[in-house]
């Protein structure tokens, strides 16, 4: 849920209103705007410089309350830090902060002054900074009966911040440059929901519902329901589902942006587990609550889909997702069972909770079968190992290809969702080898993100340039960033908005 604030952009000499955010370089070195109402307050803020030691590191900002003389509430002057080093990533950031910054207590409006000293912004970096503040104003508020409460349920008295107007050197580009931005950040937020909604409410056919809603973009959507998986041979993905009173369902979500004839599409295939019970291998009770979270590789390819259709990208692509809920019952899949995926191999089930696998097993093997894709990518919150290994500050990457592999790498680095590559290979694979079918589904103790990779790539096609991305640590409960205050944190959106822009987009 996004809040309403407004975003327009106008020229650096436009009036101003409300709170005003204002910029200085690190010495500090005011820039024009700045020196602007520095001069009007008659050296308001030089004054406050000295007081603080403001030097306008990044990070850094000055608070002004009711300044005399300057028809404003409230001068905010921040630090951009060192100009040598900034990089895309930092106005988005910046934007978060600010964002921050301009709770909207005092006035309903907020008008930044973007601007560096002496380097120009490309409307690129502005409309980087707008998608910021959008991200920054996320709040999952859905279940407060106080809409004003924080998160620790009491009621704060602030208001909402009506309107940001951010001035710069071109408002109409940046305007321009936003549309883009602006559909990400509506990606990225459509996730989070996902995310963040419990499994009560969330069910796997709630899910459905919800992707369908990318209909009125154009993306051409379809729901696959139990009876078709049954005749597909989806068994794996339905053994995970049997214990649960919900039906399973897969998604499949075609977005046609660069016409039917240009080729092969590129494919996304998501997780979607909306909760992870563990099955008969009962998870332990504390922290369980966080496996309603357990579909963010699926809320993330869905929120990609709705993103790229919305900015209308030049692109053709896929989204395929597996949706199901992972519980104990009679009816449930055992430990010792044995089923046979769609693509004919069969699967010794060790442990009912490595259930993720099995889902992702039979949907990327449909999507490759039926589409042929240029390249395959999967997300999931797959395995805890996972954040052993990286922490929550790199998703686990695992690819049969070095380019598709770099490419990632690449644009996780500009995004700042990033990526770490982890191994694949023969001895690895041979872990997950069965005495009594083709494979099971865990692979021992060891290396427990390669194992469950290697299980994947027991159903990719070696021509499929392919990735999985284990996003365990990064889908939910990751650390608190300057864009994201979210459980659910939308992991993965901007990430491969990045990645299509740079290298499918024609
Ligand atoms: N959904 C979990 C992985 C997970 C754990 C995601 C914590 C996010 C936070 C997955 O289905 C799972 O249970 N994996 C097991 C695999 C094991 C049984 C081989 C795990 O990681 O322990
Ligand atoms: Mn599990
Ligand atoms: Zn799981």
């Amino acid at each position: 849920m996004t809040d309403q604030t407004t975003i327009s952009f106008a020229s650096l000499t436009a009036k101003s209103d409300g709170v005003v955010v204002v910029f200085a370089e690190e010495g500090p070195k005011l820039t024009e705007s700045a020196k602007a109402f520095d001069k009007e307050s008659k050296g308001l803020l030089a004054k406050a410089m000295k007081v603080t030691d403001f030097k306008g590191k990044k990070d850094s900002s000055v608070d002004l309350l009711a300044p005399a003389n300057l028809n404003c509430s409230r001068i905010v002057l921040a630090g951009l830090g060192n100009p040598e080093e900034v990089a895309n990533e930092d106005w988005l950031n910046l934007g978060g902060k600010v964002r921050a910054a301009v709770t909207g207590k005092e006035a309903p409006e907020a008008h930044v002054f973007l601007e560096a000293v002496k380097a120009e912004l490309s409307p690129e970096d502005v409309a980087s900074f707008a998608l910021g503040t959008v991200l920054r104003s996320y709040g999952f508020k859905k279940y407060k009966s106080k809409k004003n409460a924080g998160d620790d349920g009491k009621a704060t008295p602030e208001k909402t911040l009506k309107k940001i107007v951010i001035h710069c050197a071109d408002p109409r580009a940046a305007q321009r440059a936003f549309t883009k931005e602006k559909a990400v950040g509506r990606g990225v937020n459509f996730a989070r929901d996902l995310v963040n909604e419990p499994a009560n409410v969330l069910t796997p056919q709630e899910f459905a519902k919800r992707a369908r809603t990318l209909a009125k973009l154009g993306v051409e959507v379809e729901v696959l329901t139990e009876q078709r998986l049954k005749r597909m041979g989806m068994n794996a993905l339905l053994a995970v589902g049997q214990g649960s009173t919900q039906p399973s369902h897969v998604v499949v979500m075609q977005w046609k942006g660069a016409g039917e004839k240009s080729g092969a599409p590129i494919a996304f295939v998501g997780k979607g587990v909306v909760f992870d019970a563990g099955g008969i291998s009962l998870k332990p009770a504390s922290g369980m609550e966080d496996m309603k979270g357990d579909m963010a590789g699926a809320a993330c390819v869905v929120g990609l889909m709705h993103e790229l259709a919305e900015r209308k990208a030049k692109v053709n692509a896929v989204g395929v997702i597996g949706v199901v809920e992972n519980m104990p019952d009679g009816n449930a899949m055992r430990p010792g069972d044995v089923v046979q995926a769609m693509s004919g191999t069969t699967i010794e089930v060790l442990n009912t909770d490595a259930e993720g696998r099995m889902v992702l097993a039979d949907c990327l093997w449909y999507t490759q079968d039926r589409f042929k894709p240029k390249a395959m990518i999967n997300l999931a919150t797959l395995t805890g190992a996972v954040m052993v290994a990286l922490g929550k500050e790199h998703a686990g990457l695992f690819s049969n290809n070095d380019e598709l592999s770099d490419e990632l790498i690449k644009a996780g680095e500009e995004s700042g969702e990033k990526l770490w590559r982890l191994p694949l290979g023969p001895k690895y694979d041979k872990l997950i080898d069965s005495k009594v079918a083709d494979i099971k589904n865990t692979g021992g103790r060891w290396g427990g993100s390669i194992s469950a990779a290697q299980f994947l790539q027991r159903f990719v096609k070696s021509e499929t340039p392919w990735a999985h991305l284990d996003i365990a640590g990064m889908g939910m409960g990751s650390p608190e960033t300057d864009v994201n205050r979210s459980w659910g944190s939308g992991f993965g959106v901007r990430l491969l908005d990045r990645l299509v822009r740079d290298q499918y987009e024609k």
